[in-house]
């Protein structure tokens, strides 16, 4: 079997069938992808010579950069606000403030993050309805004039720590749940954003739009439909009331084809552009997005080092695979399951492979990444083999434990131009 083939696709629990061999850069020729073969050659020449400690990550900021340039150019006129939670990397933040993007953050830290590496902080939207009254006062002093509520008591700090900001009401919406969903944790209902936004008028503040998020790895396109018909009925209540709303955030979601099939880019920019147009025949508002899976995921490659192959049982027909990368250090999207991600080989094995349970390397028994979906290794496989995982940019290093189990978060290596500029 060849170095950087992916055995091991993940079939339906259950089902029997193993595909065999998997080309590593599916999609390849798809210009809505960026995990293209130069970015993977580029990563994989890197730690080819490098050859730094695993489990590392390795993301191609030119391809970040790319990705940017693509969504700027699909949702012409939106602002394009990068989810920083996705992958924070300073490098990423720098090169997407260069391109022009505004940024999405969920605490002062980002917002320090993102100042740091260049950002305009009128660019800055602080997306998170969950924060301190001190962490609105701090965002103001740092220039940030754009804020996301759903709760009366959040905007009354708003009114009193940032005022005459802009403001935006997240409701909750009723969509087909997402890969990884956010539960009911944020968002209110469309009555209450309406009083939200009439309140924020009342209190001095400027009433902006409306936000929400489908979930994100959100793969069915129906949700930005049903999503858009609420936020047409907000602005259409707050306008009863003499007030007059200008963007519509659609948060992030855009999905990314890990083991699975996901919608293209264009896909999901078509299901957003119909659904304004069914929902706002007359003139629309103006879009807000904020992209973090999908700026950055393709991006990104993490290696890891097989630290056990065992068995359970000599009559076991299953084998434990266990890697230095796991729940705790990066692979915290492997919870339920709910990401799969390709695993591709780094050195040449032979053709046989069987069924595996792939686990991490700390001493806890969550710390287990795939047990009921079948993945498939070669029987050849042991101790010290090293295996990619596959469009791992986002939501990997930034989940990443400090300490443990005593084991070190996940550290990024940034290229540019296939060379090391920067890493954290
Ligand atoms: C407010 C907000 N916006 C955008 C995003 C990015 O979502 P995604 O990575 O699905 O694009 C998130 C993710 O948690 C979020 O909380």
């Amino acid at each position: 079997m060849t170095p950087h083939g992916a055995p091991n696709i993940p079939t339906a629990p259950g089902s029997a069938s193993t595909t065999g061999h998997f080309a590593v850069a599916a999609g390849l020729g798809d210009t809505s992808r960026v995990s293209d073969r130069a970015t993977l050659s580029r990563i994989r020449a890197f730690l080819d010579t490098a050859n730094p400690p695993t489990p590392c990550l390795v993301v191609d900021i030119d391809a970040v950069s790319d990705r940017a340039a693509l969504l700027q150019a699909t949702f012409p006129g939106a602002r394009v606000l990068y989810a920083v939670k996705a992958n924070p990397a300073p490098a990423v933040v720098h090169a997407l403030a260069e391109a022009g993007l505004g940024f999405d953050v969920a605490s002062v830290g980002e917002i320090d993050l993102c100042l740091a590496n260049g950002a305009d902080p009128a660019a800055i939207s602080f997306g998170n309805p969950i924060k301190k009254a001190a962490d609105v006062a701090r965002a103001y002093a740092l220039g940030v004039r754009e804020f996301v509520t759903d709760a009366s008591a959040d905007l009354a700090n708003i009114a009193m720590h940032a005022p005459g900001s802009r403001v935006t009401a997240r409701i909750a919406i009723d969509a087909p749940d997402s890969v990884t969903p956010f539960g009911r944790k944020f968002g209110c209902a469309p009555e209450m954003a309406v009083e939200l936004l009439i309140d924020a008028a009342a209190a001095g503040l400027r009433p902006a739009g409306v936000a929400f998020h489908v979930g994100s790895q959100q793969l069915d396109l129906a949700a930005w439909d049903i999503a858009m018909a609420a936020v047409a009925k907000v602005f259409a209540a707050v306008a009863d009331h003499g007030v007059t709303l200008d963007t519509v955030n659609i948060g992030g979601g855009m999905g990314v084809a890990y083991t699975g099939p996901a919608p293209r880019l264009d896909d999901y920019a078509d299901a957003v552009r119909g659904a304004l147009r069914r929902h706002f025949p007359r003139a629309g508002p103006r879009l807000a997005l904020e992209p973090g899976r999908i700026m950055v995921a393709e991006a990104g490659l993490l290696r890891t080092e097989v630290i056990l192959v065992s068995k359970k049982s000599s009559a076991d027909d299953h084998r434990w695979v266990y890697l230095d990368i796991g729940r705790y250090n990066g692979l915290a999207e492997t919870e339920n399951e709910a990401i799969t991600y390709q695993l591709a080989l780094v050195r040449e094995h032979a053709d046989a492979v069987g069924p595996v349970i792939v686990a991490g390397p700390t001493c806890d028994g969550d710390d287990v990444l795939y047990q009921r979906t079948s993945y498939r290794l070669p029987l050849d496989l042991s101790s010290g083999d090293r295996l990619d995982v596959l469009d791992a940019g986002a939501y990997t290093a930034s989940y990443s434990s400090v300490a443990f189990n005593g084991i070190d978060p996940l550290r990024t290596y940034c290229l540019s131009g296939g060379r090391l500029i920067d890493e954290c």
